[in-house]
């Protein structure tokens, strides 16, 4: 996720926008730029690379010297990491600068819009578009110019905006993306996050949804859309700048925990259109779509498991044939693939070396690949034209969380555009799934509800030797993730099982005490589920459901039940995953573990 900052007062704004950057390099970026007005010009420095190549771009070409400045580091969404995509973004004139974070869903049409009005676009981001509007709404009121531009955008956005000729002020905006003001003495403060401002201030105003800054110096004057003044309580910041990073949670793992409500909304924004699937950047055509024989998915760790998610709702909705494979498999095993085929690659990262040499065995045998993948110009994107992208926003920690959200996210958009194209679903099935789907951040939401008792969960099994996860159909997909996590994080042995398997082996592990998590969602498989909790429970287990609300069978089976909001079957993975994600990170914390760098493991493997 990008991050804005700004600065107005006595002091050169370069060195302070360039520290304020540096507090949100955690984040993760792949290109910086800063806006400084002095009394000549509004000078715009940006490009791709860290912070240091900014630095030594503006060594290049002089710091400038101005006291009002406006800086981003960017994590591309519209166009790839480059110089010219680069934030900010200025107009025709270059009288005005822009930075921007979130997404313009409609930028497309605005941008004809403009194109047809006579502006010139030098980039291809969203972004750009703002800037050009604020330029075409101009007439001498920077904040109305900036209102009537905010009231033709979709989607979401902070926004940090300068023109040449307003020498004593910074407007700022916010719609569904974070946005701060930092209060100083004689000088004021713009940021997306708390961290870039703390070395100045511990006094900020938090924008909220649909209001608009006017910074100067000395004031900050805040209004809604409609242009009425708005009061705000000033907040005082108590965290320590290392708890500020990880936005006041004590570890990455567990905000970007929190954070899945918010990723799976963004990854779903403007994709759903009137009771339609629209996945406009796909160019895989209808006959294709609809002569498919079969679809092959391959990805690695996490990603992987959300593979074996994909290929049921693919196979129940879209009725094509699905097989999965680990990446380091797939690439060793001769599959039997051909023009006839798709092959979906997931990855975080788009960088892991297996899932990277799957996709490039796909295309070697013919077939069309298709990424789903977090990160815009990742390798995995720059080796197929046809790519979903996850909207989570940089994942720290190594342990996978909002990733593997976003990539069921991701596969449901996806399995739900073929049915549409191959009209395997009805318009009124098409709508059901479409409006669960939109109700699932809420969901998830309350789900993470049930923190506490976990945190109960994790203290009691802290010291077990092994601990088990079972599950039939898609819980026993959300089984293996559940049984990954824990192991990657805790160190604790793990192992994830299908419950009709048991009997075939596991069962011999099963002894007194042993806890086992039971996911029990699938309401067509929950007989089958209670009658395998039985049989571990028969040999001493201590079983932990996961089931749905108000499922009083679940609940007279198992010890204790954590309940999950009611959603479509297929969907329960996504809701069913967050307890598990939260039992591996406490019970990581109560053995002392470092959660979110867990020993042997990087964050992404470009190795073999
Ligand atoms: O970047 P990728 O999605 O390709 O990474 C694949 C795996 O390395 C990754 O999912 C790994 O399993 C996670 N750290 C697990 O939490």
């Amino acid at each position: 996720m990008c991050g804005i900052v700004g600065y107005i007062g006595p002091q050169p704004a370069a060195p302070i926008l360039l520290k304020g950057l540096e507090k949100l390099e955690y984040r993760g970026y792949d290109s910086a730029g800063i806006a400084v007005r002095d009394l000549e010009r509004l000078s715009v420095i940006k490009t791709v690379g860290r912070l240091q190549d900014l630095r030594a771009r503006l060594e290049e070409q002089g710091v400038p010297q101005g006291s009002l400045g406006i800086g981003h580091t960017r994590w591309a969404t519209h166009g790839r990491p480059s110089d010219i995509n680069a934030h900010p973004h200025s107009d025709c004139s270059g009288r005005i600068a822009v930075v921007h974070n979130g997404i313009i869903e409609n930028y497309k049409e605005l941008r004809e819009w403009l194109v047809e009005e006579g502006h010139t676009f030098k980039s291809e981001t969203d972004t750009e578009t703002i800037a050009h509007l604020i330029e075409r709404f101009y007439e001498g009121d920077l904040v109305d110019a900036v209102r009537k531009t905010i009231k033709r955008l979709e989607g979401s956005f902070a926004l940090g905006v300068l023109h040449f000729d307003q020498p004593q002020e910074i407007v700022a905006a916010r719609q569904h993306s974070p946005l701060v003001v930092g209060l100083g003495d004689g000088e004021n403060f713009l940021a997306s996050d708390i961290p870039a401002v703390l070395e100045h201030t511990k006094k900020v105003y938090i924008i909220d949804d649909g209001e608009v800054v006017r910074l100067t110096s000395d004031q900050a004057e805040i209004f809604d859309f409609a242009g009425r003044p708005v009061r705000k309580e000033i907040f005082e910041v108590a965290w320590d700048p290392v708890l500020a990073e990880k936005g006041g949670y004590p570890h990455f793992m567990l905000k970007e925990i929190y954070e899945q409500p918010q990723a799976v909304r963004d990854t779903l924004q403007g994709r759903l259109n009137g009771g339609r699937v629209v996945l406009p950047d796909l160019t895989l055509d209808l006959a294709y779509l609809r002569g498919l024989r079969k679809i092959f998915i391959t990805a690695a760790g996490t990603a992987y498991h959300a593979g074996i998610v994909g290929k049921y709702v693919i196979e129940k909705l879209a009725r094509i044939p699905v097989e999965v494979d680990l990446s380091s498999e797939f690439r060793y095993r001769n599959p039997m693939l051909g023009p006839d085929c798709l092959t979906i690659v997931i990855s975080q990262s788009g960088e892991t070396a297996d899932t990277l040499a799957s996709l490039r065995e796909a295309k070697r045998l013919g077939s069309k690949v298709l990424a789903i993948t977090n990160v815009v110009g990742s390798s995995v994107t720059r080796e197929t034209p046809e790519v979903i992208y996850t909207l989570a926003g940089p994942e720290i920690a190594v342990a996978s969380t909002k990733a593997y959200t976003t990539q069921l996210i991701a596969l449901y958009l996806f399995a739900l555009y073929l049915a549409q194209e191959r009209q395997t679903l009805s318009e009124q099935q098409l709508a059901e799934y479409i409006a669960a789907l939109e109700q699932l951040p809420q969901a998830i939401s309350a789900t993470l509800s049930c923190e506490e008792a976990v945190v109960g969960l994790a203290q009691e099994f802290k010291d077990k030797e092994d601990i088990f996860f079972i599950g039939r159909g898609l819980d026993y997909a959300v089984a293996m993730e559940g049984s990954l996590k824990l192991k990657e994080i805790s160190y604790i042995h793990a192992e994830a099982y299908a419950a009709g398997e048991l009997k075939h082996g596991t069962l011999a592990l099963i002894v007194e005490g042993v806890p086992v998590f039971a996911l029990i969602t699938q309401e067509s498989l929950r007989d089958k589920m209670i009658s395998n909790i039985k049989e571990v429970k028969a040999r001493g287990a201590t079983v932990i459901g996961v089931a749905n609300e108000g499922d009083r069978f679940a609940e007279e089976a198992c010890d204790q039940v954590i309940f999950i909001p009611r959603t479509n079957e297929i969907l329960t993975p996504v809701l069913a995953v967050a307890p598990l994600q939260l039992f591996a990170y406490h019970a990581a914390l109560a053995r002392g573990c470092d959660v979110d760098k867990p020993r042997n493991l990087a964050k992404s493997v470009t190795v073999e």
